[in-house]
């Protein structure tokens, strides 16, 4: 195989984007052949922006089985990912699937079975790890400049949403149509760049609050406290409810403390590591000498069109994922204990108890009192998102 062909699954924001790069052929060796919705009218959009010459298709299976495809990303709600995943893998596809990587754990973990036993390339479509100011974090704490991890806090309130964006999509902010919130929708990108770059917790304990700032029956507040094996402790803080909002992630170690926020990254740098002043100064009040630098990084990043590129190179060339899709999991995983910490009142191990999980989400979806108007869904630009 030297070209790949691709299939578009689900058209709707996010799904039209995908389509709009591979059709101007921004991804090389990547064809776009194939495009589905359940939707007649996003269908005919999509048609109308692919070309004649790409097939359209109403539904997956029927895609999955044209033989026109050899990959497909998947673009639709977040509880049909792992179905229709496992589906393509069962049809030998390659798998690039939108964030989250599912709702629940369960589901996803059934996904990285049916990933691992195809074969296949499977990616998560993590674009922010595209981005050089994570890359450059990722890189300051894998090599040990920060010293060993004592403090994680990710503020990141800037996600705010109108109420008019929930009300735009029939499956929106409900328990049964997304599952979740601000943790299923907006912040996968987030807590896959926390555990990414500072490794999962062994524990949380998290305060949601539900339609606190819209009229919704999902999670549009989080505080969440983590701890970690080796007795670091984290904070994780998000809303879609507060403007303007703060986008601040901040690491602590022995060897200092960095900051990523307004697109810098601070790192205030110890001369001495804490602890061993801790453990050697003999005077009482002090603390080390500290140098504060900025931190250079290559500027932007490719965004979905990388993670995109990475995935087909994996296909043709066997290079390694910047996303691999069996890691979705891991931010599926913080989700969930944040959701079943508020409704259990208590701490949270990880791994989740799946079970326990499952049946309270299903207790919630039994209990949903919302009405929304079925069918009516509106396509929004997602440029300035993400
Ligand atoms: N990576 C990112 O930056 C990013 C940004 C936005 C959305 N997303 C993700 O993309 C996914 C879709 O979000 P969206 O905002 O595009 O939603 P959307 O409602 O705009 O689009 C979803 C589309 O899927 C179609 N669909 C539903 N069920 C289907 C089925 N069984 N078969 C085929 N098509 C089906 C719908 O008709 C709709 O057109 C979500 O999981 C979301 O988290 C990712």
């Amino acid at each position: 195989m030297d070209n790949v062909r691709i299939g578009v699954i689900g058209l709707g924001n996010m799904g039209s984007a995908h389509v709009g790069y591979l059709s101007n052929g921004d991804v090389p060796d990547a064809e776009l052949t194939a495009i589905c919705d359940a939707d007649a009218g996003q269908l005919a959009r999509g048609r109308q922006a692919a070309g004649e010459r790409v097939a359209a298709f109403e539904q997956p299976d029927a895609l999955f089985a044209s033989g026109l495809v050899d990959a497909v990303v998947i673009a639709t709600p977040h509880y049909l990912h792992p179905p229709l995943a496992i589906q393509a893998f069962e049809h030998g596809l390659h798998v690039m699937s939108e964030k989250p990587a599912g709702v629940y754990t369960k589901q996803v973990r059934a996904m990285n079975v049916a990933a691992e036993k195809s074969g296949r390339v499977f990616g998560l479509m993590f674009n922010q790890r595209t981005l050089g100011q994570h890359q450059k974090l990722k890189e300051l704490v894998d090599s040990g400049e920060l010293g060993e991890l004592r403090r994680t806090n990710y503020i990141v309130t800037s996600w705010f949403r109108a109420q008019s964006y929930y009300d735009s999509g029939g499956w929106r902010a409900t328990w049964a149509g997304e599952g979740g919130g601000v943790l299923a929708n907006q912040c996968p990108h987030n807590l896959d760049l926390w555990q990414w770059i500072c490794g999962m917790p062994a524990r949380i304990r998290a305060f949601c609050g539900f339609g606190k700032y819209h009229n919704i029956e999902v999670d549009d507040d989080v505080t969440a406290y983590a701890e970690y094996a080796n007795g670091a402790t984290g904070v994780f803080i998000t809303t879609t409810g507060e403007a303007p909002g703060t986008n601040r992630f901040e690491i602590t170690g022995d060897n200092g403390k960095v900051v990523l926020e307004e697109g810098k990254i601070t790192f205030w740098r110890n001369r001495t590591p804490a602890n061993v002043f801790n453990r050697e100064w003999k005077a009482g009040f002090g603390s080390p000498e500290c140098w504060k630098c900025d931190i250079p990084f290559p500027s932007g990043g490719e965004e979905h069109r990388g993670i995109l590129k990475s995935w087909v190179a994996a296909m043709l060339g066997g290079t390694p994922l910047l996303a691999p899709g069996v890691e979705g999991i891991r931010g599926v995983e913080l989700s969930n204990a944040m959701l079943l910490s508020t409704w259990i009142d208590d701490w949270v191990s990880i791994p989740v108890d799946e079970d326990l999980y499952y049946e309270k989400l299903q207790e919630r979806i039994r209990q949903s009192t919302i009405q929304k108007e079925k069918g009516e869904n509106k396509t929004l630009s997602v440029d300035g998102t993400f």
